[in-house]
């Protein structure tokens, strides 16, 4: 991953928050997943009345990309915080997205988790989930 385009997958994450449906958290979520093929998802937080069906943004961009077809990612940028704050701290993908990353994702996958464009911390999915349950467990 170049530094550029770290920055255009933040870039395109943070833009994303403006359409996280968030009526009951208030807290808005942005990401931008990077395909093998060069495609970027994006995708935010859509939540629920009923708060289970609630998908989160991460969760979203993978979706999006396997349901056009698309199975192969390098990496993805997530941004969250309060709906009306710009000033953002780190958000940390949650454990039913990071499971999501696992079946679709090798261990050389990137997952930047950002403030903004300068401040951003990478991590790899074998340091996020460690001993993985996966597809390989299921042959
Ligand atoms: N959320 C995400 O979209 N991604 C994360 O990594 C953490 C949590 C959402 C789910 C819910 O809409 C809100 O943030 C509060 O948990």
């Amino acid at each position: 991953m170049t530094e550029e385009q770290i920055k255009e997958l933040i870039v395109k994450a943070l833009e994303m928050r403006k359409f996280s449906y968030t009526p009951y958290s208030h807290f808005n979520v942005g990401a931008a997943l990077l395909a093998t093929n060069g495609n970027i998802y994006t995708g935010c937080n859509i939540e629920n009345a009923s708060f289970t069906p609630t998908n989160c943004a991460e969760r979203t961009a993978f979706f999006k990309a396997v349901s056009e077809g698309v199975k192969e990612f390098q990496a993805i940028a997530i941004v969250g915080g309060p709906a009306e704050s710009d000033q953002l701290e780190y958000c940390s993908p949650c454990g039913v997205c990071r499971q999501v990353m696992s079946e679709f994702c090798n261990d050389s996958f990137v997952i930047i988790c950002a403030k903004n464009i300068n401040e951003y911390r990478t991590y790899s999915l074998p340091e996020i989930l460690p001993d993985r349950f996966g597809p390989k467990d299921l042959i």
